[in-house]
């Protein structure tokens, strides 16, 4: 057997994982039904992948107002709930674990997904990009600023969508407050102006992060609860970093600690480059593990080589693969047997069908 420290067990919550390689969370776009329901084709894909240690879904919304690109699915409705178990069943089959990504867009939306209405965010701040509505890419707008009423019954939203997710049969959750989304549009200056008690220090920017965290973790069990940070995030889906912000991801990730049976902190490292951004951190894991102490996983740019080095340096505890993934459904036997990995088409990310999507092969 291989020494590759990817191929070594681990505990998460209440789990014994076979692996350290997780499926990093990816929008496939092919819940393309009136009821965005995941169907037999989601579930076909996700158990061809069931040999990660961890799958994570794709994002998933948690309400109606939480959408922002089409056949996304959706963890609010009954028929979601029911499209869900077809997933988790075929996963538990095959012996595998899965979570699903909890999923507020916020600003990164449009009125046409909103019969009209504007989507939401912590302040009027048009992030100045564009949504891919039922009619094709369109400009955003200036969303509504959440009232703190409303801040409230999003925490519920989770919460709910939590507690569905574990009727649909999931091992866990992952809060989506990454990639410019609602949550990290609440811990950015250039997303969120508020003067109450949601915006300015650092824990008011975090405080509607921690309340859906609490809300979550004490509905489903904090063991069966994760969340995904991507600090250095800069230049796309509406964020910009300034000097404020990662000292607030410190704020917000050495508070993780008060949290000791929390599943996991899943951070990503810088998407695009970020050596000429002024206050970005180029390497999170480095910068960050010294912060956390509890189950760290780390993503963004892996192969199985840096992947297992990460790990052996003590620098994470897993890492999920995206792209990867995508290509490769076998992709720890091939790590197992070092075999060569195939390499994705990115025309078929986020097209119908299983073009693209569950016919990889696997190797012979
Ligand atoms: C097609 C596609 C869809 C993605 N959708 C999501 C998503 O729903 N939620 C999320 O947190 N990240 C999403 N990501 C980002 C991935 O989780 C991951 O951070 C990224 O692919 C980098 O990892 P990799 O280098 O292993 O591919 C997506 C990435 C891709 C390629």
């Amino acid at each position: 057997m291989s020494d590759n420290a990817l191929l070594k067990p681990i505990k998460i919550g209440p789990y014994e994982l076979a692996n350290r390689i997780f499926m990093a969370p990816m929008t496939r776009s092919r819940a393309d039904n009136p009821e965005n329901a995941p169907t037999e084709l989601h579930a076909q894909y996700y158990q061809q992948r069931a040999s990660a240690g961890l799958l994570i879904t794709e994002g998933s919304q948690v309400s109606k107002q939480a959408v922002g690109y089409i056949n996304t699915p959706g963890i609010y409705s009954k028929a979601q709930i029911e499209g869900w178990k077809l997933v988790t069943k075929a996963v538990h089959d095959k012996g595998g674990h899965i979570f699903i990504q909890l999923w507020h867009v916020g600003r990164l939306s449009h009125p046409d997904f909103h019969g009209g209405e504007l989507p939401v965010a912590p302040s009027s701040i048009n992030p100045n990009d564009k949504s891919y509505t039922p009619q094709g890419f369109k400009e955003t707008v200036s969303p509504h600023a959440l009232t703190v009423q409303e801040i409230h019954a999003t925490t519920r939203d989770f919460k709910n969508a939590a507690e569905n997710a574990i009727t649909a049969g999931f091992d866990g959750v992952e809060i989506h407050s990454a990639n410019g989304y609602l949550f990290h549009q609440f811990f950015t200056n250039c997303s969120n102006v508020r003067t109450d008690e949601y915006g300015g220090n650092h824990e008011n920017k975090a405080r509607f992060f921690f309340e859906t965290l609490d809300a979550v973790g004490r509905t489903i069990g904090f063991e069966k609860t994760g969340i995904r940070l991507n600090p250095s995030a800069h230049g796309f889906f509406g964020i910009t970093i300034d000097k404020d912000t990662i000292p607030t991801f410190e704020y917000i990730i050495e508070r993780l600690n008060d949290y000791p049976g929390l599943a996991y902190a899943h951070l990503v490292e810088p998407m695009m480059p970020v050596d000429n951004v002024p206050y970005a951190v180029k390497e999170i894991a480095k910068h960050f593990r010294p912060r956390y102490k509890g189950t760290l996983i780390i993503n963004c740019g892996f192969n199985p080589d840096n992947g297992s080095r990460v790990i052996e340096e003590g620098l994470a505890d897993a890492v999920s693969f995206g792209k990867y993934f995508i290509s490769n459904p076998d992709l720890v036997e091939r790590i197992r047997r070092s075999a060569p990995l195939a390499e994705p088409d990115l025309h078929t990310f986020y097209t119908p069908g299983p073009k693209g999507y569950s016919d990889y092969p696997f190797l012979q």
